[in-house]
């Protein structure tokens, strides 16, 4: 029995029409099983084949194979709007819209005991003296005793000390640097040494960690005047007013004889009038001289030992320490240049 055209243009349209209703991959998929599937109208209808002979199976034959291509065509074209379609929403779901303003880029700040430290540095730099660094985890040697301050010496008391393992302490100031400095290095010295301290200490005023910086100039010909004008001199330009007060009053640390508080006095301002402690100073004590390998009867040493957050405090005006370690950005902003 010859194919008949018409019938065949039907099956095909109502083939490609199935094919055209799917709206997903797994739908189409199963029209097209339907058709060209194992068990799929088609398919069974070419193997039908086998029962022609001749001419007639050769002419059928054809027939089925043009259906068949049309059918795959159709088939083609639904599979490639499917994806089309799919890419499109993908492409519409993972759009960036480039017009949108940006989010903007937050600049940072230096922390103010940062600055501070930088402040001071430049200053006694600008006068010829040295920065250095050292050691945090000291021991009792340089943080103590080479600092005249023996074992059972009531100065110690002074300190609240927090010991590490073997023996080892954090350091209670910077002064073990004017050890560790001038054993290195030959006078005439003239160096600071800024860094965090630490002591068993918690309040308003006082915190576990702080910073001091360690002031030393060890020579062979300078006096206690040489002391009092650097320290004044560095005051005067930290705080930017030249005619800042500063006094030196009678005190006792055992690694200087005399020794002396150092106070200064705005003359405007609102902390004006009021003496403010800024630093421990001294002439090196001659048993130190002696521990770092110099003779007294020929240098002379002048220290001073001042406290970083205490000046950072009274040059911005903050009233607890404290704030310098919550790390509240309100806080930290007011800083940025
Ligand atoms: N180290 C002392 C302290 O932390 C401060 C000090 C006083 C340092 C007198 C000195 C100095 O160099 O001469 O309290």
């Amino acid at each position: 029995m010859p194919e008949d055209p018409a019938e065949l243009d039907g099956l095909v349209s109502n083939a490609c029409a199935s094919f055209a209703a799917c709206n997903d991959d797994a739908a189409l998929a199963n029209a097209k099983a339907r058709v060209l599937g194992r068990d799929g109208w088609l398919t069974q209808r070419m193997r039908g084949l086998g029962a022609l002979e001749g001419e007639a199976r050769a002419a059928a034959g054809k027939a089925l194979n043009a259906v068949k291509a049309r059918i795959e065509e159709g088939y083609h074209a639904r599979s490639n709007a499917l994806q089309e379609a799919t890419m499109h929403l993908l492409m519409r779901a993972q759009a960036i819209d480039v017009t949108m303003p940006g989010r903007g880029i937050e600049t940072g700040g230096l922390h103010p005991v940062t600055l501070t430290l930088a402040r001071i540095e430049s200053i006694f730099r600008s006068i010829g003296f040295d920065v250095a660094d050292g050691p945090e985890i000291e021991d009792d040697f340089y943080n103590f005793s080479a600092l005249n301050t023996p074992e059972d010496h009531p100065a110690r008391s002074m300190h609240d000390t927090f010991y590490v393992e073997g023996g080892l302490l954090l350091r209670t100031h910077t002064s073990p640097m004017q050890l560790r400095y001038a054993r290195h290095h030959a006078p005439p010295i003239r160096v600071i040494a800024p860094g965090k301290t630490y002591r068993v200490d918690s309040d308003a005023t006082h915190s576990p960690m702080f910073h001091q910086f360690e002031g030393l100039w060890l020579d062979e010909d300078i006096s206690f005047s040489d002391l009092k004008s650097v320290y004044t001199g560095f005051l005067r330009r930290f705080f930017e007013q030249g005619d800042l007060d500063v006094r030196f009053r009678p005190s006792y640390f055992p690694f200087t004889e005399p020794s002396a508080e150092i106070d200064l006095r705005f003359t405007s301002g609102p902390l004006a009038g009021c003496w403010l402690e800024v630093s421990g100073a001294g002439q090196v004590h001659p048993q130190v001289v002696r521990n770092v390998g110099l003779d007294p009867e020929h240098f002379i040493g002048f220290a001073f030992g001042s406290g970083v957050e205490r000046l950072a405090m009274l040059r911005y005006g903050i009233a607890d320490l404290r704030l310098f370690y919550e790390n509240d950005l309100r806080f930290l902003r007011q800083f940025r240049d």
